[in-house]
Parts: structure tokens; sequence; C-alpha cells
């Protein structure tokens, strides 16, 4: 699907962004194998979301729709699933893939993880390798690093691990096979990542320990917890940016988690002197998460250097973080991030690719990329590589440049964010 975006006389309005992604998997995996009932409420409609949902299903886990948009009765079975008759499909989803890679290591029986060609290419054998250090079974493509990966679940070892990459997939896919395991597990992070499944697993009954980057996780049994997911930081990231670029814009998304381990946009931002331009309103805990408003005007950026611990906590909001350099005063950098060369695309290569072709002044880096602010950009035909957001990215870049801009595999955007076409119509009236 092809999308034309021109620049809108002004960006004005109030919306809600669809419920927190990373929380969303969280809330259906974790229950799924609680000892009971459980009630989600804003629960993400993405499509990632449903991959995680439909995979729990094959496994004779009942997720009920309960009339509301967003609120589902999930019934959990306890530690044991069911064998899948089939092929589970985790379609575009990491999130999906690791995390259940490490249910999977626990479960007595023969599964089989596959997705698009996106997640078919990206490094599964950082949870391979640690799963197999701890006893399970799995096999994949090119010496097991590539998915579909066939998983023979059963007893685990309990292992002491290092973590490589500061990943809360790869965390959070040892801390679900540990629940499995004979004894404590521990791992050890370079840096923080997001802690949405700590926290979760704590308030089910869990018991974690942490110390600094060190993490504790004893085995045991989990009790349901109710969720209300909170409005997702990364997908109102894309508003933030939009307001603070466009001439003439305030626009308010209500209720979004801020999660420090999530929240590192909002820093990066003000660290551009956005100032009074991106304030928070009305902050509350929700469901144990901080929840704001935040509202965000035209504003004026500077470039910044980013790199070290701020990158994992704002690791998906790097694509429109690039967006907002092209539209400020002066070179922002950005380092520590080889991640991005591993998301959903080349997040590196591809945003290179198509902000050049809007006139951006930008160079990759083996980890990250130099951005020279030129003061806006001009539309252009782009592509979203698969890439749900880097085709919203270059929707916000277009909201603001010069002359039409047509965003190529527009539909993408639906895997976090189904209803971000008609949300960019209200705002642009
Ligand atoms: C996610 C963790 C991040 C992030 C992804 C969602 C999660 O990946 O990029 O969109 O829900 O745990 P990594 O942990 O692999 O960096």
């Amino acid at each position: 699907m092809d999308k034309t975006i021109r620049r809108p006389q002004s960006l004005s309005g109030a919306l809600a962004v669809p419920g927190d992604k990373s929380i969303s998997h969280r809330s259906l995996i974790l229950n799924a194998i609680a000892g009971g009932t459980a009630t989600i409420t804003g629960l993400s409609d993405g499509g990632d979301v449903r991959s995680t949902a439909g995979c729990l299903r094959a496994m004779g886990v009942s997720i009920e729709p309960l009339g509301e948009p967003g609120s589902f009765r999930v019934g959990g079975r306890g530690s044991q699933l069911q064998e899948p008759a089939d092929m589970l499909d985790a379609g575009n989803s990491g999130t999906s893939m690791r995390l259940l890679s490490g249910l999977l290591a626990g479960q007595d029986f023969l599964a089989v993880l596959t997705g698009d060609g996106s997640l078919r290419s990206r490094p599964m054998g950082r949870v391979v390798q640690p799963l197999q250090q701890m006893g399970a079974s799995i096999m994949g493509r090119q010496a097991n690093t590539l998915a579909p990966l066939a998983i023979r679940g059963g007893s685990l070892r309990s292992i002491e691990y290092a973590m490589p990459v500061a990943s809360a997939q790869v965390k959070s896919c040892l801390m679900l096979a540990g629940l499995a395991a004979d004894g404590p597990t521990v791992l050890r992070q370079p840096a923080l990542s997001r802690d949405h499944t700590e926290r979760m697993m704590s308030a089910m009954g869990a018991r974690i320990e942490t110390d600094d980057l060190a993490l504790t996780l004893y085995p045991g049994e989990l009790n349901p917890v109710d969720v209300a997911v909170p409005g997702d930081i990364s997908s109102a990231a894309f508003w933030m940016v939009a307001g603070l670029i466009h001439p003439n814009a305030r626009v308010t998304i209500t209720g979004v988690g801020l999660n420090p381990s999530r929240a590192g946009i909002i820093d990066a931002l003000q660290m551009m002197g956005a100032g009074d331009a991106l304030r928070l309103e009305n902050r509350r805990i929700e469901g144990g998460e901080p929840v704001a408003d935040v509202v965000a005007s035209s504003g004026s950026l500077q470039g910044i250097e980013l790199g070290g611990e701020i990158i994992p906590i704002m690791i998906d909001e790097l694509p429109v973080l690039s967006v907002a350099a092209c539209f400020a005063e002066g070179v922002t950098t950005i380092r520590d991030a080889a991640e991005l060369r591993v998301k959903e695309s080349d997040r590196i290569a591809t945003t290179v690719s198509e902000l050049s072709r809007m006139g951006a002044d930008i160079a990759a880096r083996d980890d990250g990329m130099v951005i020279r602010g030129v003061g806006g950009l001009a539309g252009a035909d782009v592509e979203s590589h698969q890439d749900h957001r880097l085709a919203m990215s270059l929707a916000i870049a277009g909201l603001a440049a010069a002359g039409d801009t047509v965003i190529h595999g527009a539909e993408d955007a639906a895997v976090s964010y189904p209803v971000f076409w008609e949300h960019l119509d209200t705002l642009a009236g």
C-alpha cells in the first residue's frame, strides 16, 4: 500500500496511542503459564501481539475478548502447555520468537517456531546458545543461528550467564526458561534494558533479586495478574517528534507509559533543547507503571551526541530521532547503536538510504549515524523495507517536509500501530 503525505497547515489534537507492545506480549505470555485467570485491558492490537496470541492459543491457552476493545481474559494453564499441532508463526515479531523460545525450552514437547522473511533473517543464536547451555535441545538453520527453530524442551539446568548484548528479549527469554530450571538463574547485563518482565514476574510472585546490572531469578510458579497496559511510548514518540518539527503544531498524547527503562526519547529530545515544547502533564502511576500525558508543540532543536547507556532505553526511537535531527541546528551523532542493524530492517542502512532521498545530510557508521541538520526535508518516494518503525518515521518526516512524500509499504505500520494513518489524518485535519 502506498500513502501520500503532504505537510498540513497545522497539526493539532489529542489522541491515545495503542497499548505498549512489550507489556502486551508479556501480559499474555506470563499469564498463559500462571495458575489461574487474569484480565488484560488496553492490549495492543498490532500484528506482533496478535502473533504471540496465536502461538499461545495453538498451545491450548484461552484468550477470550471481553467486549471492550483491548480487553481479554487469559486462562492460565499453570506451567504445562499443550504440544502445538503445527508450526508456531511469530510473523514479524522478534519479541514473540525470542520470549516463546525461552518458554518452550521448559516445555516437555516438540515445537517449531517460524516467522516472516525479516524475522527469519534476524539473529537467534543469542537465545539458542544460552538455552542450549541450560540443556534445551534446539536446532535452527545456519548452525542454529536462524529460524525456523525446532525446540524439544524439558528439564533445564540453571546457569550464570554474562549477556553479550543489552537485550530485553534475550533477558526475558532466559527468565522464562529460568522459571523451569533446577536452581537460580543469574544474568549479568552489559547495560540496563527494558525491565517489564522483571516488574510483571515480581507482581506474579516470582522471586527476583537485582544487584545493579545482575539479576537472579529463582524457579517457581506464577500467580495470575490483571494488567492495565499503558500507551506505547515507542508509538507516542512519532507524534512527539511531529509536534516539535512541524511549524504550527500542538499535539497531546494521553496515557503514555514512562517506565524509566523506556523513556530515553524524552531525555534525548530535552537534550536537543525541546524545553517547554515537550511537556509531561498529569503524571500518575497506573498498573505499577509511571504514566503521563505528553504535549508536544512546535519547537527548535539542536544537534547532540548520543551514545552509551541511553541507547538501549530508546533503541526503537532512533529512526524517528534521526528525523528530528534533520530539522535541528547542527550535527547529531548516534553511536553504540550497532543493534539497529539487526532490527526489523538494518535500521542504520535503511534510515540513511530513505532520509537521503528526502535531502537529508546523513551518513552511516558501523554503530550509528551522523546527521547534519539541514533545516528541512523535501518530499520524495520512499520505502518501508518491511519495517513498521521506518514507515512511520518517514511519515513524520513527510508531515514537515516541503512537497509530497509517497511511502511504499505503508501497511507495515500495522505491526505495532494499526490506526497510525487514521491518527495522522486526525491530527492533520
Ligand atoms: C523488545 C526489546 C527490544 C526492542 C523490541 C521489543 C521487548 O529488542 O527493540 O522492539 O519487548 O523486549 P532487544 O531487547 O532485542 O534490543
